[in-house]
């Protein structure tokens, strides 16, 4: 199991047989965190420095245990806490982590292209853990993976993608991800919040949900994103709901077997109802530990990865 890439920026530099080599070797990893010593020396010695300038629950979290679970040495630094609030600039942070030689930085950052940027001053491998609006591959990776499971292939499946498309950096790493996976992807919401000329990424645009979800095998609610949105996107949170939030009724309409699928963190019963969260087909939870096998995966394919990494 390997790949040839030294980062992972977005999934738009990944080809199909990069994302199959991450989705078997996160596979392969699952079944050491149902363990009782959820822990394998596979990358003992080695440091990995998780640098997010953004709040995380998920992604910051399961960075920490995947380069745990695996031996390596983890180190936190949160935005607030580092010296960009006496005025570094990242680069200069990027330089000073570097001179310390970690084998994996991990970044969060507001700005677009934030991780790109440091990976032209470090020699380590840097992890894009989302940039701005701009990609969030772990994430859609791990979307992947949870998708694949439950339906046991990814080509020719129909992915459903609802909410703030213009704001989500989830939406364009699972976009290519998925059309290079030869998944058909169509996107809803209102016109504002939908890019102009989207359609040339190869997707769909459709402003009805219950229409678009008659013939879906997956639906992926997005959260409305008021921090990062200009105002006046909404007439209100209500109207939105109304049309947008995936509620049993509207759930009605999609074939039977559709699985629902959610980045987190959730607003309840804004995108997505409270009995919704809790049917069966809701993966939301699946989708949190899948984000450990695949961190897991990604740490090792870019150390190099072994034969004997499940050891
Ligand atoms: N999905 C996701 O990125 O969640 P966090 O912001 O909690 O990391």
């Amino acid at each position: 199991m390997s790949i040839a890439l030294k980062n992972i920026l977005g999934t738009r530099g990944l080809g199909r047989e990069d994302i199959s080599t991450i989705l078997n070797t996160a596979n392969a990893f699952k079944e050491i965190s149902t363990r009782p010593i959820k822990k394998v020396p596979t990358l003992r010695g080695r440091t990995v420095i998780n640098l997010f300038f953004e709040p995380s629950t998920r992604t910051r979290t399961s960075f920490e245990i995947a380069g745990k679970r695996l031996s390596a040495d983890v180190i936190n630094i949160t935005g607030s806490t580092s010296s960009a609030v006496k005025g570094e600039n990242l680069i200069d942070t990027a330089r000073n982590l570097e001179a310390m030689n970690p084998d994996i930085i991990v970044i969060r950052h507001a700005c677009a292209g934030a991780a790109e940027l440091i990976s032209h001053f470090t020699e380590s491998s840097i992890i894009n853990a989302g940039d701005g609006a701009h990609e969030h591959p772990t994430q859609a990776l791990l979307d992947l993976l949870t998708i694949q499971e439950h339906k046991g292939s990814l080509d020719g499946l129909r992915v459903v993608i609802v909410g703030d498309i213009a704001h989500s950096r989830v939406v364009r790493s699972n976009i290519f991800a998925m059309k290079t996976m030869g998944m058909d992807v169509r996107l809803v919401g209102p016109p504002t919040m939908i890019p102009f000329e989207i359609e040339r990424l190869g997707v769909e645009v459709s402003h009805n949900l219950a229409e678009a979800i008659r013939d879906a095998d997956v639906i992926m609610m997005l959260r409305v994103q008021t921090e990062r949105q200009n105002k006046f996107l909404l007439p209100s949170l209500r109207e939105y709901s109304n049309l947008f939030c995936l509620t049993s009724e509207k759930l009605e309409r999609a074939p039977e077997d559709i699985l629902i699928i959610h980045p987190g963190p959730v607003n309840r019963g804004i995108e997505i109802a409270l009995d919704v969260m809790q049917d069966e087909r809701s993966l939301i939870l699946d989708q949190v530990t899948n984000g450990v096998a695949i961190r897991m995966a990604l740490m090792y394919l870019l150390l190099g990865g072994s034969d004997d990494g499940l050891n």
